[in-house]
């Protein structure tokens, strides 16, 4: 699994040096609304520029379909990086050209073309097979960036050795959508706890009516043998519920907003975990000595479902376990929340960090291996 580091380059006095990184970020009116991703691979683009290296760093934005889109173009990107490091060009949206996506080798020839070395610091993209991040280093010498390094030494040692007992905290909407992740982490946790929109597939595989909360019925089965498995899954033992008439986000359509067990009445939606389930989720990332943490337990945008995964938030700052959480959604809570500096690690990657848990390999890392100056 040993990835070339940055040291395996050499001198870098006067090279040029193409830098793969994920400043994929949110934007809301073309303004970047969380520059965590950028700030992210300053490290790495800094320690480049004071060896003397000539640094061009290269991202996608967004999902453009294949040509220039003024609403995907990195100008903001481009802005608040010269805001952090000096010296550092930035190339315009990769996912600008068809070739990307395709893995195009002609658009691997023009991208790595005037470049004498290749760095991949875009861990949250590492799992797609695009030009940009398995092209380059099948023809230039190439390293891994320190946080790619970081990510993988962190989520890969997540399978291999954790402090025990070791905790997976899964939310977010889908069980189908986690479902390998959480098969995988059942071979390595010590217990899995369940919160979020999937709990109720969950919930119902246990013999509870879910009212109107979101339900997957074709996963109820594989739920069920999911829980008469060997390891402990915890589950909700009570639910914020919205009444019916009630719409997500916007309290003034109305609608009761009330706490209960685990038996939904008809028309009510769970939205967040109770209060009784928060506090059972904080004493099990209390006694744990590695908490992994993926998806929030509720619709935390609204207010009014934000305190289950605030709670899980806390309890993850409060613990001394090891403290990973997952990008995506629970990255973002964590920031919303204040708790970030308290984490051990929090990823950048959102489905790279579930895929590299899951698979134990990603096509970037692969490609990395396979890199001329990796011996
Ligand atoms: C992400 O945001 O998860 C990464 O930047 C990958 O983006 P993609 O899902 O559009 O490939």
């Amino acid at each position: 699994m040993k990835l070339p580091t940055l040291d395996d380059l050499g001198p870098l006095e006067g090279r040029s040096v193409l830098v793969r990184c994920d400043f994929n970020v949110p934007l809301a009116d073309g303004e970047i609304t969380d520059d965590f991703r950028i700030r992210a691979a300053v490290p790495t683009l800094r320690r480049l520029v004071d060896a003397g290296a000539r640094v061009t760093a290269c991202t996608h934005l967004g999902r453009p379909a294949g040509r220039p889109d003024p609403r995907w173009s990195v100008e903001p990107v481009r802005r608040r990086l010269a805001e952090l490091v000096e010296g550092v060009e930035l190339l315009e949206n990769l996912r600008f050209d068809p070739g990307e996506t395709a893995n195009d080798p002609e658009f691997v020839d023009r991208l790595v073309d005037g470049h004498d070395a290749y760095v991949n610091e875009a861990f949250g993209a590492s799992h797609r097979a695009h030009a940009s991040i398995v092209g380059p280093p099948a023809r230039l010498p190439s390293a891994a960036g320190l946080l790619l390094t970081r990510e993988v030494e962190v989520l890969t040692g997540l399978r291999t050795d954790p402090a025990r007992p070791f905790v997976a905290v899964m939310g977010g909407a889908k069980v189908s959508d986690k479902l390998g992740v959480i098969e995988a982490l059942l071979d390595v946790v010590d217990a899995l706890v369940i919160g979020g929109g999937m709990c109720f597939t969950f919930l119902a595989a246990g013999g509870h009516s879910v009212g109107a909360s979101l339900l997957e019925p074709d996963m109820i089965d594989t739920c069920r043998r999911l829980l008469d498995g060997p390891r402990p899954i915890h589950l909700p033992v009570d639910i914020t519920a919205l009444g019916p008439g009630g719409r997500l986000f916007e309290p003034e359509a109305g609608g009761e907003v009330r706490q209960m067990g685990v038996d939904l009445p008809e028309g009510w939606m769970g939205v967040d975990i109770g209060p009784g389930t928060a506090a059972a989720f904080g004493d099990v990332i209390h006694e744990a000595r590695t908490v992994l943490w993926n998806g929030p337990m509720g619709a935390f945008e609204d207010p009014r479902f934000a305190a289950g995964t605030e709670a899980v938030a806390r309890a993850m700052a409060e613990t001394r376990a090891f403290t990973v959480v997952g990008g995506g959604d629970s990255a973002a809570a964590a920031r919303r929340f204040g708790v970030t500096k308290a984490m051990d690690h929090v990823s950048t990657g959102g489905g790279a960090s579930l895929e590299l848990i899951e698979k134990g390999d990603l096509p970037g890392l692969e490609a990395l291996r396979g890199a001329p100056n990796v011996v």
